[in-house]
């Protein structure tokens, strides 16, 4: 029997930080499906936003660019808390051990998209991995804290398990979650007085993304089965610059590149990006991937480039090595050649509704990370506000549940896991074809620019997958693929809901028919 003050799902840096603090006031378990390194958060480049040099930048202007980002549809004071909290944040990362690139002893502070001053703290172009490589040793280190890999929380403990009807906006209480440990196949109830929700972004839901395996959308699906509110799903940001070279799988190029100087070119070397958004290559993202998208739509080319041949070869090496080195082992040396780009999908903005302390709607529950919906967001996400989010809301997420603890007991009602009536089907190759196909349609009707017609024809798609992949649930033993699977369809679902019910255009969200109300650039 597994009983914990706090179950913490996910081991990126929203699930290690509220770890590694709430382990000062009671047990904590670390739920992961892969091993605990595997996360958004190790693939980090660009950085961490905040204001570390208040000669030339100010909280104000951190703020102004977040708001502006997000077409108008941030919660100011979120914002305003978050990134009033950004320095202190960044130097408890420093005194866990992490560090940051510096140039004359002081941090080294790069510049991306929408931002208007230099204010990203970073490790050269690989930020998550230094990040995550700390955080999992402290958290490992830590005598309070019990870590599960390869362990898949499959769905949240509430009154639904205690055999009640459960109504969305009803009150709602979270015992803890039902775990499928993968290698054995067997599901454990894990009970909590707090259960912690950090499980990620969803960036697998479309054919191309930069997101690693890992990016199915679990959280969000899971709270959503269980009813809580979620929010601002139609607001899902392209990445304008993946490495498009096929064996590459959607490989980043930092958007620090362009805050470097890189220089957005189309095939024939034409500088397109001021055709667009007078702040050319630092526009913020949405403007940026739709920009990208009317250059391959209009010309029928299959990539973009990105040109750092003019830049001293010495100081781009040492900015972007893990870029230099990946490049050059697809024989491209981005020294002497331009780098073939194409948009990619990236970031999930919406997500968990939370309170400002990451509370969801529901009672026990919290959701911090890539997979909450904050505030901070709003349309779109301001580059290198992710990681800054995802220590704040955990920080703040702690404390609330660490008050909590005190007066609450566990559950022992909550039944075993049943897996009565169910087989093991032979038919796997159901999923992986269905999961490709939900992707694709995904991909072709649900991308940067959307209409109407697409929106509804991919909601067809989506429920004839939906119908045939819970039959499939009800009668067959739960493996991962099988769970992730579902998961995503029900992202997908949220995705085209959201969507098909924003009448406007706004920030990430480009539809055809609504043109009149978007900011920046229309195609
Ligand atoms: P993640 O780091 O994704 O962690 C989620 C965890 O949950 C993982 O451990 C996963 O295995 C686990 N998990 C998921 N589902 C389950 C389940 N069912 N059961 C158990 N465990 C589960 N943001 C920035 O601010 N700056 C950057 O420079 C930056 N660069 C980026 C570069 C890339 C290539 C990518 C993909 C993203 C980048 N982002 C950046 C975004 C940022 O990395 C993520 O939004 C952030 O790391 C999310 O952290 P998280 O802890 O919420 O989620
Ligand atoms: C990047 O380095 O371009 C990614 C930054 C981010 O997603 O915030």
């Amino acid at each position: 029997m597994y009983k914990f003050d706090f179950l913490v799902i996910g081991s990126g840096l929203a699930g290690l930080s509220f770890a590694l603090k709430a382990a000062k006031y009671g047990n904590v378990a670390v739920v992961t499906k892969n091993e605990i390194k595997e996360a958004n958060t190790r693939y980090a480049q660009g950085g961490i936003a905040g204001v570390m040099n208040i000669d030339s930048d100010s909280f104000e202007k951190h703020v102004e660019d977040t708001l502006e980002a997000g077409a108008g549809l941030c919660d100011r004071e979120a914002v305003e808390m978050m990134v009033r909290a950004a320095p202190e944040l960044i130097k408890e990362l420093i005194e866990y051990g992490v560090h940051f690139t510096e140039s004359n002893g002081k941090l080294d502070l790069g510049r991306e998209g929408g931002h208007s001053e230099h204010r990203i703290v970073h490790a050269a172009d690989a930020t998550g991995r230094e990040v995550e490589n700390v955080m999992v040793k402290k958290v490992r280190e830590h005598p309070n804290i019990e870590v599960f890999e390869h362990h898949f929380a499959m769905e949240l403990l509430t009154e639904h398990h205690l055999g009640k009807k459960v109504k969305y906006l009803n009150k709602i209480h979270c015992f803890g979650a039902y775990v499928l440990e993968s290698e054995t196949g067997k599901v454990h109830k894990m009970l909590a007085k707090t259960t912690i929700l950090a499980s990620g972004g969803a960036g697998q839901v479309y054919q191309y993304t930069t997101n690693p395996s890992i990016a199915t959308g679990d959280g969000i699906a899971m709270a959503y089965r269980a009813k809580a509110k979620i929010k601002n799903m139609e607001f899902i940001q392209f990445h304008p610059t993946s490495l498009n070279i096929e064996e590459a799988d959607s490989f980043l190029i930092s958007e620090a590149m362009r805050g470097f100087g890189a220089i957005l070119r189309n095939a024939d070397g034409e500088a397109f990006m001021e055709q667009y958004d007078d702040r050319k290559e630092l526009a913020p993202r949405d403007i940026v991937a739709r920009a990208i998208d009317d250059q391959l739509k209009k010309r029928g080319d299959k990539s973009v480039f990105l040109d750092v041949t003019h830049l001293d070869a010495d100081e781009v090496k040492a900015h972007f090595p893990n870029i230099y080195e990946k490049c050059l082992s697809f024989g491209l040396d981005i020294t002497q050649k331009w780098i073939p780009v194409v948009p990619a999908a990236h970031y999930v903005c919406g997500g968990i509704e939370t309170d400002y302390d990451g509370r969801t709607s529901i009672e026990q529950l919290f959701a911090c990370g890539e997979t909450a919906c904050t505030g901070v967001h709003g349309a779109n996400r301001l580059a290198s506000n992710s990681l800054l989010e995802a220590l704040f809301f955990a920080d703040k997420a702690v404390k609330k549940a660490a008050e909590l603890i005190a007066d609450l007991e566990f559950n022992e009602n909550v039944p075993e896991w049943d897996e009565s009536g169910t087989l093991n089907n032979s038919e796997w190759v159901l999923i992986s074809h269905n999961r490709e196909e939900l992707k694709r349609v995904m991909w072709d009707y649900v991308g940067i620019v959307r209409s109407d017609l697409r929106l509804e024809r991919a909601l067809r798609r989506q429920t004839f997958l939906y119908e045939e992949v819970e039959d499939f649930y009800s009668r067959t033993r739960v493996t991962v693929p099988l769970c992730e699977l579902r998961n995503l369809i029900s992202i997908a679902y949220l995705i085209i809901l959201s969507a098909m019910k924003r009448k406007e255009s706004c920030g990430l969200h480009y539809n055809v028919d609504y043109e009149e109300h978007a900011r920046g650039f229309n195609p």
